[in-house]
């Protein structure tokens, strides 16, 4: 939640700090600031609102200054005000900082600075920070230090050191006026190192334009950047080395490439994004292979019980990796909302082996989940999208999505990726300890090799799926309903509904129905019914006659050849496993959430109240 972005080199800093803070927008969205170093003086602008109103801010061209900070904000503590905005500054106006996180304990720090003369203008948790690096600079140990490079940043640390919560922090001064010192704590944050400048972000897709090259700060790591250095040291201000990491994220892939919004570039590239996510993890006739992690089957015939762990569209996906383990390796397994998991005492053991999805591996919540496991000695396994992300720096392996960047708010590539990596790592540990008829295996993997195109084809259909968005786009309330793994699909469809289009909906497993939420169905509410399984058509069937009984409106997605019903509208999907039949029926889902959207005429890539990644709790 919320963006951060720095530069120091010869250039002026502003275009390139907006340019950072456009691309970063997806993580908040509220307000927008920036501070640069001019001559002695700080200089900040920001005000409430999208970027672009801080890009026509009268006077925001004025600012010359080629060392910057700047930010984009989700508000947690205060409303989206000017006041509350980042950048903030201590009273003396020496010390500008950006800060993405919660400091749980602004409150007394807030008392405790109160109490030395210090005031406040905003109702942040932020600006305690630059106070308190004030305080600190000019207060007690600190303060005899005769060089003001080295006081600065020992002043910045021990203003960290009396934080709890989470954070990434830029610190300017024009007291160092050549340089920005960063440091973080469970909330992400990279240096990019270019040719006579570096640049910061909370993301890398900020910056990937200007370098490839990157150093993943970890936690409780300082750095302090200069135009031509990077020097990084531990929490007791020990210097230390630092290996770079080249990201192979092609910078095109993190603009719009002439989609109208990301969400429909990000839904158009599904075929692309799961070819890469197979990639050469398995072919017909040949074991899967997982050179990243390393799972006996020693090991496994141990394992009693598995947890994924995920929360929203990566918990979805999670749903149907739990169908495909305990389907093909016979192992319980448990999937879990991270926020709950992380709290209720959960049974884990060393033969507990636990699953964490999570796109950008920066989620709080799923992060402190696997901390969790790892204390009581359960082995992790990490799926992400994001290489070198906090959670893949915490588990024990990491596998990879390789659905390149993705950008809008609503998760749609990522989910399909995520449903196919976990049904690889079934097929894996299926493989590992011959829990699975071969045949089941191999005709599995000849349907995931088929997916891409059958998704293509999906996509070469849209007009149904627009015709119904124009049809239900002004409705208050929907109901999705499945069973099996499309009741697993109608819960992710439903949420996508609700993020972007602001409707009301709900998903239940059909069979469920009567046993209360078919009392909300009355004439003319819309029912999604998704249908994908032969084993459960008719089943599905009279579940959905039943809300057509009561006067729904519905639609079935479906690759089934129905009998000749009442439904108003049906897609048809191409055949699949019904194992991953997910990943072909939401696409359908996806598309409908977009349109009804773009008919209302919200901002898909933005809506409200969301941002991309929840570094919060
Ligand atoms: C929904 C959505 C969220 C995320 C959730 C987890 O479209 O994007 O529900 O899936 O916040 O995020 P990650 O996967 O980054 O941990």
């Amino acid at each position: 939640m919320c963006g951060i972005v720095g530069y120091v080199g010869s250039k002026k800093a502003t275009p390139i700090l907006i340019d950072g803070l456009l691309s970063l927008e997806y993580r908040g969205y509220d307000s927008a600031g920036i501070a640069t170093i001019e001559k002695d003086v700080i200089k900040v602008m920001k005000d409430k609102g999208r970027v672009n109103n801080l890009y026509n801010l009268e006077g925001i061209n004025d600012l010359e200054g080629s060392v910057g900070i700047a930010h984009t904000r989700w508000a947690t503590h205060g409303r989206p005000s000017k006041e509350n905005s980042h950048p903030h500054m201590d009273n003396s106006n020496t010390f500008a900082v950006v800060h993405n996180g919660i400091i749980e304990n602004y409150a007394d720090l807030k008392e405790f600075l109160i109490s030395k003369g210090y005031s406040f203008i905003s109702q942040t948790d932020t600006e305690v920070i630059p106070n308190l690096i004030h305080y600190h600079y000019s207060n007690g140990p600190v303060s005899v230090i005769k060089d003001i490079k080295e006081k600065l940043l020992s002043a910045v640390k021990n203003a960290v050191q009396d934080l709890k919560g989470s954070y990434a922090i830029e610190v300017i001064s024009p007291l160092c006026p050549e340089e920005i010192i960063v440091v973080r704590k469970d909330s992400p944050l990279v240096i990019g190192k270019g040719s006579n400048e570096n640049y910061i972000a909370s993301d890398i897709p900020a910056i990937l334009k200007y370098t490839k090259d990157f150093y993943l700060l970890d936690d409780n790591e300082f750095a302090v950047v200069t135009k031509n250095t990077v020097t990084f040291f531990d929490s007791s201000l020990q210097e230390h080395n630092k290996p770079i990491k080249n990201i192979e994220w092609d910078a095109n892939a993190a603009g719009k490439d002439g989609y109208e919004d990301y969400m429909l570039k990000e839904i158009f590239e599904q075929p692309t994004a799961i070819r890469e996510t197979i990639g050469s993890r398995f072919r017909l006739g040949e074991k899967c292979s997982f050179d990243d992690i390393e799972i006996s089957k020693e090991y496994l015939s141990k394992v009693n019980k598995i947890y994924i762990v995920a929360c929203g569209t990566a918990m979805h996906a999670g749903l149907t990796g739990k169908t495909l383990i305990e389907k093909l390796c016979k192992i319980p397994t448990t999937v879990e909302v991270a926020s709950e998991f992380r709290y209720r005492d959960p049974l884990i053991d060393e033969n507990t082996l636990c699953i964490y999805i999570s796109q950008s591996g920066e989620t709080a919540d799923t992060i402190a989940a696997l901390k969790l496991a790892k204390q009581k000695n359960a082995k992790t396994i990490a799926i992400s999208n994001v290489i070198g992300s906090s959670i893949t720096r915490e588990a024990d392996y990491s596998i990879y999505t390789h659905a390149g960047p993705e950008i809008a708010v609503a998760s749609t590539k990522a989910y399909t990726s995520q449903v196919v990596l976990i049904a690889i790592l079934a097929m894996h540990f299926a493989e590992i300890l011959d829990s699975s008829n071969k045949e089941v295996i191999e005709n599995l993997k000849a349907d995931m090799i088929d997916l891409p195109s059958k998704i293509e084809q999906i996509l070469d259909n849209t007009e149904v799926i627009k015709d119904f968005a124009k049809k239900v786009y002004t409705e208050k309330d929907m109901f999705f309903l499945g069973r099996g793994t499309d009741y697993n699909v109608s819960l992710e469809g439903s949420l996508k509904l609700k993020e972007i289009t602001y409707i009301h909906s709900e998903a239940y497993a059909a069979g469920e129905l009567k046993h209360g939420p078919i009392a909300l169905i009355e004439n003319g509410v819309t029912v999604i019914g998704i249908i994908t399984d032969d084993k459960l058509l008719e089943k599905s069937i009279s579940n959905i006659q039943e809300v057509i009984t009561r006067g729904a409106k519905t639609l079935v997605i479906t690759n089934q050849i129905l009998p000749n019903s009442h439904f108003d509208f049906i897609i048809n999907i191409p055949k699949t496993n019904p194992l991953i039949s997910p990943i072909l029926s939401v696409i359908p889902m996806q598309l409908i959430s977009y349109y009804i959207a773009k008919f209302k005429g919200l901002d898909v890539d933005k809506p409200r109240n969301l941002a991309k990644s929840v570094t919060v709790e």
